[in-house]
């Protein structure tokens, strides 16, 4: 995409103290979404040559959310600041042979990809050192103020702490969006001049545009106005208005594209959902995650959807659906649960208080009320009473039930795995099955009724 080479560096090492969480920053969510798969799908919208990402806070649950970017992992351990943070991937960027480094910091999750090409045009046009998107803000608050000479060149960023100290009366609505473009060869000569000498005491990655202009560098401030898609997420408030800024943009975008969307402002849908045209969806209604809604599909209100794909079926209200695959005219809910590896053939049914982990129902099977079914793989045309439960778990470990094609459950079963129902059975209702039923039986297992003369008065 450049003529140069670029690699990417993303800063994800530190707490988010203003976030009072104990999780890291940068896996707080919008939308169900971390922060840094924003940051890393913008990156990867550029097609920069490598990215590397520094964690440090919480690292471990960091490389947990993302499995497939462990070999840019970079540990920044104790994290010493911003500055320090670069210090610790240099000697990465450095045998990776990259000419430029673009960093950014893992808590600005929407920066445009026509800012960064902005930064690095600028900045390769100009043969720069060191170059950064700046921005202008009626409140620059904690953001590190761009202070420049009478002449309007870069002088330094001053970090909003110390600027603060330094004259408290004067104020600068330039500030450092935390995005900076970095010239290999010649930053590495300024990194071991990071002091902490400074109100947080820590080593800051801005001290780099101070450093670099004393030795007579290039340095270049790319303004971005009033961009606010620049802004960082630092505290609870910035995290639910970036949010509210973009919740509706995703809905409104699939009602353009033909998805019926009623109840519009009470509808939540994540940033990798895929909608097709038709799909009718009332609010209130979360979709999350890698969900795909195909043709025909319909939920109802009160939903969440999470990791699932639904080709065609219809939701009924107060249904949770995660990690779940539904095939076409399947029916679900009210008040199903489908959890992880579930998966309905087509027309399979599933009603009110069902509950279904790692499961696969068959064509036209149903579970229509109060059951449990987990670890079972179950045929077609099955139907499986009310309050059946498949007893997999003894306490140490799971165990599988079969369930073959056009077996009939009664009601109040309890299926005690591992077992297998033969084909065409049927189980009386009551029954606690514990050993397998051949093909073509009646099965039952229960206590047989006794009648005995009851003396009243
Ligand atoms: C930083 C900039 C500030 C800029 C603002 C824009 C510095 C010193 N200041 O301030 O000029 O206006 O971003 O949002 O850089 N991180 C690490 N390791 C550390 C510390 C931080 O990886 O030791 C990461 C954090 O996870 C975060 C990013 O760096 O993603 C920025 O750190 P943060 O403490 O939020 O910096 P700001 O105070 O916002
Ligand atoms: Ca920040």
């Amino acid at each position: 995409m450049f003529n140069e080479t670029i690699g990417a560096l993303l800063l994800a090492g530190g707490k988010g103290t203003r976030l009072h969480s104990s999780r890291p920053k940068v896996l707080q969510t919008i939308l169900e979404t971390p922060l840094l798969q924003y940051v890393y799908d913008c990156f990867d919208a550029l097609s920069v040559d490598k990215i590397w990402t520094v964690v440090g806070f919480g690292h471990e649950a960091v490389r947990e959310a993302f499995p497939d970017r462990l070999d840019g992992f970079v540990l920044q351990e104790p994290q010493l600041g911003t500055g320090h943070a670069l210090q610790v991937a240099w000697p990465a960027i450095k045998e990776s042979g990259l000419a430029y480094v673009l960093v950014t910091n893992g808590d600005t999750p929407f920066v445009p990809e026509e800012a960064l090409l902005d930064l690095v045009g600028h900045a390769l046009a100009q043969h720069a050192d060191v170059a950064f998107l700046s921005l202008v803000l009626d409140d620059p608050g904690s953001y590190g103020r761009v202070v420049r000479k009478t002449d309007g060149s870069v002088r330094s960023i001053v970090e909003a702490k110390d600027f603060l100290c330094m004259d408290p009366g004067s104020e600068i609505h330039e500030v450092n969006s935390g995005i900076y473009l970095f010239k290999v060869e010649t930053v590495e000569q300024l990194l071991p001049l990071l002091t902490d000498d400074n109100a947080q005491q820590e080593f800051y990655i801005t001290q780099l545009v101070d450093l670099a202009c004393s030795r007579g560098m290039r340095v270049v401030a790319v303004e971005e106005g009033d961009a606010t898609a620049l802004l960082g997420i630092n505290t609870p408030q910035e995290l639910v208005e970036a949010e509210d800024r973009l919740r509706p943009q995703i809905v409104d975008r699939w009602i353009e594209n033909g998805v019926i969307i009623r109840n519009r402002d009470q509808v939540r849908i994540g940033p990798k959902v895929t909608i097709a045209p038709g799909v009718d969806i009332t609010g209130p209604a979360e979709v999350y995650g890698l969900s795909h809604l195909g043709v025909h599909t319909r939920v109802a209100s009160h939903c969440r959807i999470e990791d699932s794909e639904l080709n065609g079926c219809q939701v009924h209200s107060f249904s949770h659906i995660q990690g779940a695959v539904i095939e076409e005219e399947c029916s679900v809910g009210p008040f199903a649960r489908l959890r992880p590896q579930t998966h309905l053939e087509s027309r399979a049914k599933v009603g009110n208080f069902v509950e279904i982990k790692k499961s696969t129902l068959g064509q036209r099977s149903k579970a229509s009320h109060l059951t449990y079914l987990g670890d079972c793989v179950i045929g077609k045309d099955v139907n499986i009473g009310a309050g059946t439960i498949t007893c997999n778990y003894d306490g140490k470990n799971k165990h599988q039930t079969y369930i073959e094609d056009n077996v009939f459950i009664g009601s109040n079963t309890a299926m005690v795995a591992p077992v297998t129902i033969g084909r065409a059975s049927l189980v009386g209702a009551g029954s606690v099955v514990t050993k397998d039923v051949p093909e073509e039986t009646l099965c039952i297992a229960r206590a047989k009724q006794k009648n005995l003369r009851r003396h009243v008065g």
